[in-house]
């Protein structure tokens, strides 16, 4: 059909088309899907000093050999208390201007040890300042580089200056100090930042709706109040306009297991957590902490709030799931 040996203009065209679809897949629409993630709750902002540090960090050129991601596989365990999701890398205010967004600093070399957690690990300026100074003056072995023109040579330091306690055989002329500059201080208040933010935990289950749910036992049809135990149960990771919280938490409104027909994959959920996709966290579930009537009607809430219509579920089905459900993991 194509003959790609003679018709240089055919050859050209298919190899532009290509080029342009394999672009719009692997870079430009996950850049798009990844535009309106939100950051967790308590997540702290950069004050100015730790984004100049950022700055820093990608000037020096550190993420050469640092990465900044939790991977979901054993050997990364020790690098944070969880896997990293969208909403870690949340800056609101590093956005560089209209084109350029937020540095992506996730690396991919991993020379050194991944950094995303590095500020619970070690906390200490000093540390810091010496091991920026000549890492061998705290790690012997160390093949980091040493970044001495984030420092400066003084003969007699003032008293508004960071004088590093850097060892004697690590200065070349005696009797000068090794002073901290602005620079570093600044890349070392940005180290320091780097800890993961805790994910919003199980929210402790208040009896105030319990007591309100024996009143009503004896009639069988009557479930708790689902709205009220998903505020208190859901809402802090759901959000309670079921929304969730892009990069973190997936939305409720609109979600297909949610308005499923058949609710047993959402039971299940409710029951055991769940942790099946990269771009949100993890959930655990509730089967110790909630009741089926409770289940039944926190779910029912949910199929029937927001913009959802699915039809309700009963605490007997929820029976029938836990009881299938946890046989199943024995
Ligand atoms: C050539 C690769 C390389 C470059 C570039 C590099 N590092 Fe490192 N870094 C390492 C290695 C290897 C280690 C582990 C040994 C050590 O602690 O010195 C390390 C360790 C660290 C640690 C301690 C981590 C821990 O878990 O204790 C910090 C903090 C750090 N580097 C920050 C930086 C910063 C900031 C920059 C840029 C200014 C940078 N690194 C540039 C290779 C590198
Ligand atoms: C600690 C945070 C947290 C709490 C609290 C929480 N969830 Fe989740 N939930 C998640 C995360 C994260 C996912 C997505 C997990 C994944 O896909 O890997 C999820 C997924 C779901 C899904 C699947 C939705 C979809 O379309 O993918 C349902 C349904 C759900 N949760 C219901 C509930 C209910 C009901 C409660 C309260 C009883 C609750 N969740 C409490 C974090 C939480």
């Amino acid at each position: 059909m194509f003959n790609l040996h003679k018709d240089h203009r055919t050859l050209v065209t298919i190899s532009f088309v290509v080029f342009v679809l394999l672009s719009l897949f692997i870079a430009v629409v996950p850049a798009y899907q990844m535009q309106d993630v939100s950051p967790l709750p308590n997540q702290a902002e950069l004050t100015e000093s730790e984004l100049k540090g950022l700055n820093l960090y990608i000037s020096e050129g550190c993420v050469a050999c640092h990465t900044q991601q939790v991977r979901n596989i054993e050997m990364d365990k020790m690098w944070g208390d969880r896997p990293s999701i969208p909403s870690d890398y949340y800056y609101s205010k590093s956005r560089m201007d209209i084109w350029r967004q937020s540095p992506s600093l996730l690396g991919s070399e991993r020379t050194g040890p991944d950094l995303t957690n590095v500020g619970v690990r070690q906390p200490a300026i000093q540390w810091h300042l010496l091991h920026l100074y000549n890492p061998r003056t705290v790690v012997e072995e160390s093949v980091m580089p040493a970044y001495p023109w984030l420092f400066e040579a003084k003969a007699n330091p003032n008293e508004n200056d960071m004088v590093v306690p850097v060892p004697p055989k690590f200065i070349k002329s005696g009797d000068t100090k090794i002073i901290a500059t602005q620079e570093a201080m600044y890349l070392v208040a940005y180290l320091q930042t780097l800890k993961q933010t805790p994910l919003p935990t199980n929210p402790e289950f208040i009896p105030s709706v319990r007591k309100k749910e024996t009143v009503q036992s004896d009639q069988k049809s009557m479930l708790p109040d689902g709205e009220q135990l998903y505020m208190q149960t859901c809402a802090a990771c759901h959000q309670s306009n079921g929304q969730g919280l892009a990069g973190a938490f997936p939305p409720l409104a609109g979600s297909k297991i949610v308005n499923d027909e058949n609710a047993e994959f959402m039971i299940q959920i409710i029951l055991q957590g769940y942790d099946a996709r990269p771009e949100y966290a993890m959930m655990v579930g509730f089967a110790d902490q909630l009741t089926d009537e409770e289940i039944a009607a926190i779910a029912n809430h949910e199929r029937s709030s927001w913009g959802n219509k699915a039809p309700a579920i009963t605490a007997e089905e929820v029976a029938r799931i836990r009881t299938y459900t946890l046989s199943l993991n024995q």
